[in-house]
């Protein structure tokens, strides 16, 4: 009976709790959380709210409830160092070091071990700490993409074509990042489609999980402002239907180096989730990006398919003996469609903003997982807090009967909410095989 720790109070959290509490171990969980989400709390043996930002009331939080070992569910207390002050206070984690969580809170770092290490997937990019040389580099590439040097809850890149459309307007884009950030990274835009690609690592192995596709836009057909994540979907045979089997080993390909180029550049193995996102061009898979733990809405899709025990997996990450273990998941398909408040995602001054605090009900989700993000749970019930309220997972042998289960849960959830209906449509999917398509030149 393992007492284990986890940070964090969304619904990725909530899908690791679930994952946590499945274990045949019988662990007693312990959740830290920022905001007390319901779903965790109901699966926790205790529960403390705080800051991420004070490792110190994490540490207390541990050691009074003798913690085995803890699991880190988002990007901030891995940022702020708490799982370096849980290895001083000799309790190891399931997340990376400050150090190595540079994978994620530094784009320039990522960007520049890739490169020292000669390893595939970068864009031809620069980084920049003043305005020197910004305007030459952006007219030396055909499109780019800019972005601020820092941690930005998925809303600080931008992109031609859809946040600005000329050079003159990225530098004055750049201008503006570099008055708020410590630099700015300039890269080449690549075209073609995304997928996340989330491994397992613990330091020398890593174990990939299956491929899901988010959907950041707001709105159907990919329209609307970006959004932490709308929802994302997985495929029985875990790959996608506009991949080739060689776009996936490249992905694992430039995840092993680079797991391999940070303990070479920092002395200590990562230990925790190497989440990439990759996007499949012409030439095959480049990278976009990382992220330091699961993806958000992407834990939704895999942890539920889970056959391995995932406190033995913990285990596993941890001891550095990943190699040792059959890491499986259900062939199944999976659809999470995000239930948001009508307002999410728009300006202030929109007439939907008011509904963000409003009272929510919600009713039988029939076959649908449900996993709790950001609500309010007040005595006389439930209430949307500003971002994304509640994950709805549906899993089935096919896709489109994932999302019809999925569907239903929504609709369950009665209030001013709004969701992405087009989320695991064979339309939209047809969509990303036909670009893909148009550019391999097939
Ligand atoms: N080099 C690139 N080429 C094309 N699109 C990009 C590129 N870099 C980022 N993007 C787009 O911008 C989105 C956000 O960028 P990303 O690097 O993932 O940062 P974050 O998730 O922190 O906002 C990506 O999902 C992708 O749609
Ligand atoms: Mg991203």
């Amino acid at each position: 009976m393992p007492n284990i720790l986890l940070v964090g109070n969304g619904a990725r959290e909530h899908a690791m709790a679930e994952a946590i509490m499945r274990s045949k171990e019988k662990p007693l969980l312990f959740s830290y959380m920022k905001a007390n989400n319901p779903g965790i709390a109901s699966l926790s043996a205790k529960t403390k709210m705080g800051s991420y930002a004070d490792p110190s009331a994490i540490i207390l939080f541990a050691r009074e409830n003798k913690i085995e070992f803890a699991v880190i569910g988002p990007e901030d207390p891995l940022g702020n160092g708490v799982v370096d002050a849980l290895a001083e206070a000799g309790i190891p984690a399931v997340g990376p070091t400050k150090s190595l969580a540079r994978l994620e809170t530094s784009k320039a770092f990522t960007r520049n071990l890739v490169s020292k290490y000669n390893i595939p997937g970068n864009p031809q990019f620069k980084v920049f700490t003043d305005i020197d040389g910004v305007e030459v580099f952006l007219n030396k590439l055909e499109s780019v993409v800019i972005k601020p040097d820092g941690l930005t809850g998925g809303k600080g890149v931008l992109v031609q074509g859809d946040h600005f459309a000329t050079k003159q307007e990225a530098l004055t884009l750049c201008k503006q990042i570099l008055s708020e950030s410590n630099s700015l990274i300039v890269e080449e835009k690549f075209d073609g489609e995304e997928f996340s690609l989330q491994c397992l690592c613990d330091g020398k192995t890593i174990v990939g999980t299956p491929l899901v596709q988010d959907h950041k836009r707001r709105f159907d057909g990919d329209r609307g402002p970006n959004t932490g994540g709308m929802g994302s979907y997985s495929l029985p045979d875990h790959s996608m239907p506009f991949l080739k089997p060689s776009d996936i080993e490249e992905g694992l390909e430039i995840t092993r180096q680079v797991a391999a180029a940070l303990w070479s550049e920092t002395g200590s193995p990562y230990k925790g989730v190497m989440y990439g996102g990759f996007i499949a061009t012409k030439n095959g898979t480049k990278l976009l990006e990382y992220n330091a733990r699961f993806g958000d809405p992407e834990a939704m899709n895999i942890l539920p398919l889970l056959k391995t025990d995932f406190v033995e997996i913990c285990q596993h990450i941890i001891a550095g003996t990943l190699d040792k273990l059959k890491i499986e998941f259900e062939p199944k398909a999976t659809v999470c469609k995000y239930v948001v408040p009508k307002g999410y995602g728009l300006p202030a001054d929109h007439p939907d903003a008011a509904s963000s605090k409003a009272k929510i009900e919600v009713g039988d989700v029939g076959k649908a997982r449900l996993y709790y993000s950001s609500v309010d749970k007040k005595e006389d019930g439930l209430y949307l807090s500003s971002s994304r309220a509640i994950g709805i997972v549906g899993i089935a042998d096919t896709l489109d009967e994932a999302r019809l289960i999925a569907e239903e849960g929504v609709k369950a959830v009665k209030g001013p909410v709004d969701y992405r209906e087009d989320i695991g449509t064979d339309a939209l999917i047809q969509k990303r095989i036909d670009h893909m398509k148009k550019i391999r030149k097939e």
